[in-house]
């Protein structure tokens, strides 16, 4: 009877030979179960065209060669383009056309040698399907061995283990080196505290609410039920310097409700003024505008990820990713009928942030 490599006799699966040794096998002979799947191995190998037409291959070359070629003529057109379309200071369309040539000249040199070096692959160079067996990665007995023999001939000559004061020293020096980068990457913070800076906008008691951007103040007269006002503190007009900054954190918007339709938090019932309501502008999400303000429903909208605040409902969110509802500037109004707030907001403005509960 003939045998495979493996002993089992042909026409019968491997797993019953190994049964059958295992039932003949003596008590106590442990038998290892064979595959249930034989490995089929590799399928023939499929000549390509190129394999075997020489005139083929030859244009398969050809190819190649030229995808090359079109890379070296991308590159040239690439430093061309450089000098062709120099930047002009103050003339924006002149880094337009300089990214544009650049670019194309840049890409076709990359394209050029990407596509040609698969085709080269695929077309020309041998397909074979090969398998590279894993090798263990456990060093030799006598390779470990010999480590272990260098670290110890290091230890006795250093006196590491021995020498105890330099080896305390040396570890506290290497602890304490670090030490100079921490101060160096906490310089790199804002010189004055991030929190107070987030936390404290232009706002404060008896400040004028004014339009956004002529700076303009609003009479609470001139607030119609169903109008929005996009509105700045009074002053940040004239500012001088970190006028953008400080708008970021002070636009507010402002709109008047029915009286009967607004439901304020008790602690807030006078933070309103006759149905008008103040709130900040900014996303608690990450900090977008919110400014499309829906007077049927009295919606706020974020147009950046969809967050929707309820106008009636102290701007608590009813949609989307926002975590916190947008905080509320306390409003009154002046003697002369000016709307000015009662006091800066009393959390931080703007996306939420780990500090916020302080
Ligand atoms: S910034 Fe407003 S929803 Fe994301």
């Amino acid at each position: 009877m003939a045998h495979d490599h493996d002993g089992a006799a042909s026409g019968e699966t491997a797993e019953t030979a190994v049964e059958k040794h295992a039932s003949s096998a003596s008590p106590g002979v442990a038998v290892e179960r064979a595959d249930r799947i034989p490995n089929p191995g590799f399928p023939p190998e499929r000549l390509r065209v190129t394999d075997v037409d020489p005139a083929k291959e030859r244009a398969a070359e050809r190819t190649v060669s030229g995808l090359f070629l079109l890379s070296v003529v991308g590159s040239v057109l690439a430093v061309v383009a450089y000098f062709a379309f120099p930047i002009v200071e103050g003339d924006p369309s002149t880094i337009r056309l300089n990214n544009l040539f650049l670019g194309l000249g840049i890409t076709l040199g990359l394209l050029g040698i990407g596509i040609g070096a698969v085709h080269w692959s695929k077309a020309l160079m041998h397909g074979h399907e090969l398998v590279e067996e894993r090798h263990p990665t456990r060093g030799s007995d006598d390779t470990r061995a010999k480590a272990i023999e260098i670290f110890q001939a290091g230890n006795a000559e250093s006196g590491f283990t021995r020498r105890s004061l330099v080896r305390n020293t040396l570890i506290g020096a290497l602890v304490a080196t670090p030490i100079p980068a921490i101060a160096i990457f906490r310089d790199l913070a804002p010189a004055e505290d991030p929190i107070a800076l987030l936390k404290h906008t232009m706002w404060e008691e008896g400040v004028r609410l004014t339009r956004d951007p002529s700076g303009t103040p609003i009479k609470a007269s001139e607030v119609t039920i169903g109008s929005a006002f996009h509105v700045i503190p009074d002053g940040l007009v004239d500012l001088e310097s970190h006028k953008l900054e400080e708008k970021a954190k002070a636009a507010v918007l402002l709109m008047r409700l029915p009286v009967e339709r607004l439901n304020e938090r008790e602690d807030r019932k006078d933070w309103s003024y006759d149905g008008i309501v103040a709130y900040s502008k900014i996303c608690t999400h990450v900090g977008c505008p919110v400014a499309l303000y829906e007077q049927q429903t009295h919606h706020l909208l974020c147009p950046c990820h969809q967050s929707e605040f309820d106008v009636a409902n102290h701007a608590e969110v009813i949609f989307g990713p926002a975590a916190r509802p947008l905080p509320q500037l306390p409003i009154t109004v002046d003697e002369e009928g000016y709307l000015v707030a009662k006091s800066d907001f009393t959390e931080p403005v703007g996306p939420s942030f780990w500090e916020r509960a302080l």
